[in-house]
């Protein structure tokens, strides 16, 4: 039988008491974590979002008969006096370990089922059942943790943008799709029968409009929803740190996208090295094989080509003879390498897309270089050119330069965690500037923008805007850190003509483009600011600040990689008289 909180108040939380409050009385609430039952003695820990503290009941019979009934996560009412613990039994682990609280009353307010899994132990529990059990799962330490760091990381987001000056407005939720590269969520609207609200894939419009309306510096903790292939670093919806500055310009932007995650990084006690580097997309591309380049650690990415121009090897003589190249890079200590080890390598590049993978190594006498035909000279030339060393292995691909580069860029970080490269502790940020502003889309014979069609491109490069579109670069630049991508934003266009220019290269025709962005297009006759500004993913900085290597654990109830929220199963059907009210007939 659960007995009433009543008018009973607590005095401290789980996490509170220290040896100066011994001595007095204390009224603890909270779960029960875990039961110690030595018989006429119980000692249980309370636990609560601040901590755990120790309880212990003896000597009196009522109470230790109502504390044998408790179970882990029962929730209970304790009520007691602190008291230090013996030398021999204080937790160094714990802040409130050198005391404990002896009740003098235990009142059981709610009964627990056992759960699925254990709070208190670290289990080996299947995504699934945590997700489906979120709420157990969310009461373990680690997501306590995660969430509580997601709420500070968020205070110090919104105290550091208002201090320098910004203005945090909310846009729509139900609006009209913004094009960022993925499909929409859409919303029937019920009173305009066959008509769709699309969920925003971003405020990327509204902000725009915001400067044009003078707000001069916005920013938003916005929802965002991207109906789009779901990873580690992925959700359906997700939350942007957004934000928009009139008469920015890029030095601006980065000024205060640094300040930004500064703060974040205060959070977790660490200061971090300003300014930022700064790497051109096509250096990053080159030597990394990844617009996301990971650079806290080395196996840079060279290239080889001019030394295999007259190879007697075909594939690599006929790859720089077509304008592909030669690249490589060379994996310290990995002259050992077994046979298996070194095959395995060979698959790795073969999944991530590579013909094949050549591979060299100094030995006693000579050189050894897994394909005969390459030749020993060819292969010492490398090695010489790479600066490789007895104890070091050479890899080598073949192949259009940055596809070249792109697998060795995935084999790069499989072997960087394969030989323990990546340091503990070490936070490198990077932005990436210099994108292209369109690819080719060969499927559809039309352009696509790189970033979104908003982005302005350099003005030396505006008179290739029509006669070589894929040679114009944009002033858009991405922030990464540790090899993910934290935050993408750009200078933007802000007069029409420009921006009607760049729709059409983008293949929307005149009236499509009035017919989707036609608002916005009006809007920036009426006398638009040059500006520019950028958004940070929060899930992707708290993940990575909170040390996981998946967004899903900072987010409180996220949906699996099959796009279901496990918990409350959705998406689900609907009743078919809300279909019929919103015209939709099923199919
Ligand atoms: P972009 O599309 O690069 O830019 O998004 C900005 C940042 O948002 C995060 N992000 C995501 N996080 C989790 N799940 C997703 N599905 C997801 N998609 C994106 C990333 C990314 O760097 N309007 C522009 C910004 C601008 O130009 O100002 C935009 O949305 O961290």
């Amino acid at each position: 039988m659960a007995e009433q909180l009543g008018s009973l108040a607590r005095t401290h939380t789980c996490g509170a008491l220290r040896p100066a409050d011994v001595g007095r009385g204390a009224v603890l609430l909270g779960w029960v974590h875990r039961v110690r039952d030595m018989g006429s003695l119980l000692f249980f820990d309370i636990r609560d979002r601040h901590g755990l503290t120790q309880v212990v009941i003896e000597g009196n019979e009522a109470l230790l008969e109502t504390a044998k009934r408790a179970r882990s996560e029962f929730v209970v009412a304790v009520i007691g006096e602190v008291e230090r613990r013996s030398d021999d039994t204080i937790n160094k682990e714990l802040p409130t370990g050198e005391v404990e609280v002896r009740a003098s009353e235990l009142r059981i307010l709610n009964e627990a089922k056992t759960p699925p899994f254990s709070i208190a132990e670290d289990q080996n529990v299947s995504e699934e059942t945590r997700l489906k059990y979120r709420y157990l799962d969310l009461r373990r330490p680690q997501l306590q943790h995660n969430i509580g760091l997601r709420h500070r990381l968020t205070m110090a987001l919104r105290k550091y943008f208002d201090e320098q000056g910004f203005y945090e407005i909310e846009t729509p939720i139900l609006t009209k799709s913004t094009p960022e590269g993925a499909r929409d969520f859409l919303v029937p609207a019920r009173v305009h029968p066959g008509e769709f609200y699309a969920l925003p894939q971003s405020p990327q419009i509204f902000k725009q409009i915001l400067m044009i309306a003078g707000f001069d510096r916005y920013v938003q903790i916005a929802r965002c929803f991207r109906d789009e292939a779901l990873r580690a670093d992925r959700q359906l919806e997700f939350t942007q740190v957004d934000l928009e500055m009139s008469f920015a310009t890029p030095p601006l932007v980065f000024e205060i996208v640094e300040g930004a995650l500064a703060a974040c990084f205060r959070e977790i006690g660490v200061g971090i090295r300003r300014p930022f580097r700064r790497m051109p997309y096509a250096e990053a591309i080159s030597k990394y094989g990844s617009d996301k380049p990971d650079l806290r650690f080395g196996l840079e990415i060279q290239d080889f080509g001019p030394l295999f121009k007259a190879s007697p090897f075909g594939i690599f003589r006929e790859a720089v003879e077509h304008g592909g190249t030669v690249r490589g890079f060379v994996i310290p200590n990995a002259a050992k390498y077994s046979r298996r080890e070194v095959d395995e390598l060979v698959d790795l590049a073969k999944q991530a897309g590579a013909g094949g993978l050549i591979y060299t190594r100094y030995t006693g006498e000579g050189v050894q270089v897994s394909a005969k035909a390459i030749g020993e000279e060819g292969a010492r030339k490398a090695l010489e050119a790479a600066g490789a060393n007895k104890e070091d292995l050479l890899v080598l691909a073949s192949g259009a330069p940055d596809h070249a580069s792109k697998i060795l860029g995935q084999l790069r970080l499989l072997v960087a965690k394969k030989e323990n490269l990546v340091p503990a502790g070490k936070w490198e940020l990077c932005w990436l500037t210099d994108f292209p502003l369109f690819n080719w889309n060969a499927d559809e014979k039309r352009w696509d923008s790189v970033n979104h069609p908003f982005t302005a491109p350099r003005e030396e490069d505006l008179h290739m805007l029509e006669s070589d579109p894929g040679k114009v670069l944009a002033k858009a630049y991405d922030v990464i850190l540790n090899g993910w991508e934290l935050g993408g934003g750009s200078i933007r266009i802000h007069d029409r003509e420009t921006q009607a220019k760049v729709f059409r290269l983008l293949g929307l025709s005149d009236e499509d483009a009035r017919n989707r962005f036609g608002f916005f297009l009006e809007s920036l006759e009426y006398g638009t600011p040059p500006h520019g500004g950028l958004a940070l993913g929060l899930d992707r900085i708290c993940a990575l600040l909170a040390g996981e290597t998946s967004i899903r654990e900072v987010i409180p109830f996220p949906k699996t990689t099959q796009a279901v929220d496990l918990m409350c199963n959705a998406p689900s059907t609907v009743d078919p008289k809300q279909l019929r009210e919103l015209s939709i007939k099923n199919i």
